[in-house]
């Protein structure tokens, strides 16, 4: 799959961030609590330092809250970070906020001091309705299009808090590759730049695997078959995706499948464990390890060669 990743915007974000962390008392990261580990900005741990951070599991409603406690368990055992998991459908765990924002800063006389927050969060993660939310108003764009808060802006809240925005630009969370299939899967990458497909049966084989029994309910499928081709062609034909001549239109039902999965309408679904991240991420460190080997020795051949071809 391939994305552009916006890499001049990348810059400058990051260099906006570096300029603002000095100013910044805590940092609220807004993820998808469907993909916690996927939705991260792996620019936060970087640029962090000891600045405390609240993770905000936000679309709650759409993820497996079995999962979502095995992520708040994992994220606060770190240290300086608490996690929330939060919804537009309960706009008043939001006012959690406030003391989570204290007693991570528990030196500090909150009457004198208002507390400084950052927010940040990929595009469509939800910053702009929590950003509202918080608000009591409507204060930034809400929208699907990568990159629709521009540039930075101070929002003072009645709670205190005084929170600066900052742009949403998606970050290259390349590894373990199957992070960009679940950003797809989810909405956080736009639409246009990864084939349905693709996405489709990646999802089908998840689903299948970890949550078979809402797939075929919401399919009415009597069983599953074995390969995520085949689970796509068995959704066609219930859902009678089919083109003229016969045969399931593959593109119908995985805009079918992606659409419906996003909406929330299969249940509710974590579509990654914190066991599973620290598996991949193990794996993509091998292959990059192995990756690395392999071109350290065609070097050294490449070298050996032309020393032979001089003499
Ligand atoms: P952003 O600023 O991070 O880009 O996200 P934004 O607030 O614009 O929200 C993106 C989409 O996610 C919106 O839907 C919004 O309604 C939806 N959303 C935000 N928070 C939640 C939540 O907690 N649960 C669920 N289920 N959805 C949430 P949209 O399709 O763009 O359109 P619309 O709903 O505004 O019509």
């Amino acid at each position: 799959m391939t994305i552009n990743w916006f890499p001049g915007h990348m810059h400058k974000a990051r260099k906006d961030i570096a300029e603002v962390m000095p100013q910044v008392d805590v940092i609220i990261e807004v993820l998808d609590a469907r993909i916690p580990f996927s939705s991260e900005n792996p620019l936060v741990p970087q640029l962090r330092g000891n600045t405390p951070c609240i993770k905000l599991l936000n679309k709650a409603d759409l993820a497996d809250p079995e999962i979502t406690a095995l992520w708040v368990a994992k994220m606060e055992a770190e240290q300086g970070i608490k996690a929330l998991p939060v919804s537009q459908k309960q706009p008043g765990v939001m006012q959690h906020l406030l003391p989570m924002c204290n007693a991570l800063l528990p030196q500090r006389d909150h009457n004198k001091m208002p507390v400084r927050a950052m927010i940040m969060g990929i595009p469509n993660v939800g910053k702009s309705t929590i950003i509202n939310n918080l608000a009591g108003r409507t204060i930034a764009k809400t929208g699907n299009e990568a990159g629709i808060t521009k540039s930075q802006q101070k929002i003072k809240l009645e709670n205190g808090i005084i929170l600066t925005d900052t742009p949403g630009f998606l970050w290259p969370k390349l590894t373990p590759p199957t992070c960009g299939f679940r950003l797809a899967i989810t909405g956080a990458i736009k639409d246009t730049v990864f084939d349905y497909i693709d996405i489709a049966m990646f999802a089908a084989d998840y689903l299948a695997k970890a949550y078979p029994e809402q797939l075929k309910k919401w399919f009415k499928l009597d069983s599953l078959p074995e390969t995520d081709l085949e689970i796509l062609e068995a959704i066609g034909v219930s859902r009678r995706c089919l083109r003229k001549g016969g045969g399931v239109e593959l593109q119908k039902v995985s805009t079918l499948l992606i659409t419906e999965l996003r909406a929330g309408l299969l249940g509710r679904i974590g579509f990654e464990t914190p066991e599973m991240t620290t598996r991949e991420e193990a794996e993509a460190k091998l292959a990059e390890a192995k990756r690395a080997e392999e071109k350290a020795i065609s070097d050294r051949l490449r070298k050996l060669r032309t020393k032979k071809n001089r003499r």
